[in-house]
């Protein structure tokens, strides 16, 4: 990457024989940086209230350059106290996955609140002229997920295949309220991902494949976290990650994106336009690099000012701030975690520097004060703070003075949370219409999963990696075990994890239930060559459906699974097959569907096609598809499926 502060000057002073000389400025793009800003369809650029354009330059003009500095910082709550907030006029906090209040997962509403009031009263009491309310970003981004007790929704791969915007912008507004209940003013959420290869391990995180469906889902859910900005029951949204996460090569997370500048545009971009025509207030940087036509390397985006400040800041006139992701400046070429002039030059405003806090603002100081930083960048960055924080009322009245606050009643979202779970689960299979199953069957249960919380929620659940937790930390909630008991009576359900209680005649339908270890991030992904087959990962799981499968009882498998995998083979031993990725903490609203209970059906379609190979290349090419994406039975349907042809799982994709 140039040093472009020194391009740029080097570029306007030249020496000639009567010596120094003014030369025209350099231009502000290169023609490469052009080209790829040109790809990019312009947005208008949005009306401004003058009011608070007006408080904002008074604001800025009476701020110290630490004042400003550290404004522009967002350590984690683990690293700072809120005396330190007050002392270096911290303008965000954040917490990680599993970043609790004192450390202590069963943290209640009133704790995380006890906590943020802290906070609030601590940036409160700075000198500053004019003080200026910190604002705290959770990951609520199924739910307020990290809360113990707060209902869970299904990961956004399940929303993806309800294709309902209403019930995404519901279940924003019903997550927000959770989140301004511990006294937060800011989720991380919605991802933007278009995720072309499923071995990516945050595939869970996208709503779809498909552009379309990612921008209205999107969009809806900020509208939804976000409702009018200034009400007790808003929190700001965040855009992430800005941009081409889901289209890493092999899925590698923080990886390389090879697209065309026009692909990055217009699939991998395409989120932004609705997001930002919702009005979204933050936008997240994300960590992988761009090779544009997989040729011309453009380095890490946290470092590419042609698309944060010139598609994103200049094209698409988005005026709110841009926050780095978790330690994400490291990568940028010659930076440090905690030091990285490149990353404020290319236009990132806030920076998430969880533990390295002190040090990025001392290191940073320097830069402005050498000239590394203008700082002109530096008042844009404060000032687009500022604007977010002013468009939110924060000035006016601290997120904590919220009448929501501390309420743990508003983490109950059970109701909705259910209607997700019964909206986003796909029927693959349903041959000899063993479901709907009426109540009064005899039914065995098999399977781990069937009474897991952490197998129905998946990752960024209590924990970052939704591990290291068990059903005593939900105590909201109901397994499919729990729904299949209630819906068929206790009387009538099995409970077999390792199915060592079947009997041939003895049940008028077994349900197995297959699911993934929890994961997040890097943890979860499939690195080539490993095939990409659940039976491949489970297969234990494969064997435990084996046992059961042909014996003459009908065999319904449900499958919790982050992505979609490989899975013919597990399809072909079952009788009706239902992909019900992550539903979340109300996982037991599947019993109700599978029941057929008040006339419900199967309404759920893919988001994504579903791949009839293990070794997936990327993309979704129609011969590498078992079924496409907008696919799923439904009771009414009728459709025989049958023995479909099974592909090798190699330990080793070519
Ligand atoms: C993580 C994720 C990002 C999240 C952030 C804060 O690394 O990439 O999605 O919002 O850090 O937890």
């Amino acid at each position: 990457m140039h040093n472009r502060p020194a391009l740029i000057a080097a570029a306007l002073l030249t020496v000639s024989g009567s010596g120094l000389v003014a030369r025209a400025p350099a231009p502000r793009w290169t023609a490469a940086e052009a080209q790829t800003i040109a790809a990019w369809k312009p947005r208008p650029a949005p009306r401004r209230d003058t009011r608070i354009e007006a408080r904002i330059r008074q604001i800025v003009s009476g701020m110290t350059l630490e004042q400003k500095i550290g404004q522009m910082t967002q350590p984690s709550i683990l690293s700072i106290t809120p005396d330190q907030v007050r002392q270096y006029y911290i303008g965000s906090v954040l917490n990680g996955g599993g970043g609790w209040p004192g450390g202590n997962k069963h943290a209640g509403a009133a704790d995380w609140a006890a906590l943020a009031k802290a906070y609030d009263a601590a940036s409160l009491s700075t000198d500053m002229k004019v003080k200026v309310p910190v604002v705290w970003g959770i990951d609520a981004v199924h739910g307020n997920n990290n809360v113990y007790g707060a209902t869970t929704f299904p990961q956004n791969i399940g929303l993806g295949a309800t294709h309902d915007p209403d019930l995404v912008e519901r279940i924003g507004r019903a997550t927000a309220r959770q989140v301004r209940a511990t006294g937060i003013g800011w989720a991380f959420a919605p991802t933007l991902a278009v995720v072309q290869n499923q071995r990516w391990g945050r595939s869970y995180e996208s709503y779809s494949s498909d552009p379309a469906t990612v921008t209205a889902l999107g969009s809806a859910l900020v509208r939804g976290l976000q409702g009018k900005l200034t009400g007790d029951g808003d929190v700001l949204a965040s855009a992430k990650h800005f941009v081409g996460d889901g289209g890493t090569w092999r899925g590698i997370d923080q990886g390389e994106n090879r697209s065309s500048a026009v692909t990055l545009a217009t699939l991998h971009g395409a989120g932004y336009y609705g997001a930002l025509d919702a009005g979204v207030q933050t936008v997240m940087v994300s960590y992988n690099s761009w090779a544009k036509d997989g040729a011309e390397p453009q380095g890490k985006m946290h470092g590419n000012r042609a698309l944060v400040t010139g598609v994103l800041k200049d094209r698409l006139h988005f005026d709110g701030l841009v926050v780095s992701d978790w330690n994400a400046i490291e990568q940028v070429a010659g930076c440090e975690r905690d030091h990285c002039p490149a990353a404020i030059n290319a236009g990132v405003d806030l920076f998430m520097v969880p533990d390295d806090w002190k040090t990025f603002i001392a290191k940073t100081l320097a830069d402005v004060r050498e000239g590394r930083v203008p700082m002109a960048r530096i008042d844009d960055a404060v000032s687009r703070i500022l604007r977010v924080k002013l468009r939110m009322g924060l000035l006016d009245r601290p997120t904590t003075a919220g009448k929501l606050t501390g309420d743990a009643a508003q983490l109950d979202a059970r109701a909705l949370a259910q209607e997700a779970v019964r909206k986003s689960a796909v029927m693959l299979k349903n041959d000899g219409a063993v479901l709907p199953l009426a109540p009064g069957k005899r039914v065995l249960v098999i399977g781990a999963g069937a009474d897991s919380f952490p197998a129905q929620s998946g990752g960024w659940s209590l924990t970052w990696q939704g591990e290291e937790t068990d059903n005593l930390d939900y105590p909201l909630g109901e397994t499919l075990l729990g729904g299949l008991k209630r819906v068929y009576g206790a009387d009538h359900v099995t409970w077999s994890a390792d199915g060592s209680l079947f009997a041939p005649g003895k049940f008028d339908a077994v349900i197995a239930v297959l699911g993934e270890r929890p994961y997040a991030e890097m943890k979860g992904d499939v690195r080539w060559p490993a095939p990409l087959a659940h039976s491949a990962l489970y297969p234990d799981q494969a064997a435990l459906l084996g046992r059961v499968a042909g014996q003459g009882t009908p065999v319904v498998t449900v499958l919790y699974s982050g992505r979609v995998t490989y899975a013919t083979d597990l399809i072909n031993r079952s009788d009706s097959f239902v992909a019900a990725f992550l539903p979340g903490s109300e996982a037991g609203a599947l019993a109700d569907l599978f029941a057929g209970r008040q006339g419900l059906d199967f309404h759920g379609r893919l988001p994504f096609a579903w791949p009839n190979t293990a070794c997936p290349t990327g993309g979704e090419p129609a011969n590498e598809r078992l079924f496409q994406r907008g696919f799923g039975l439904s009771f009414a349907g009728r459709v025989a499926t049958g023995r479909l042809a099974e592909a090798p799982i190699v330990p080793a994709c070519p």
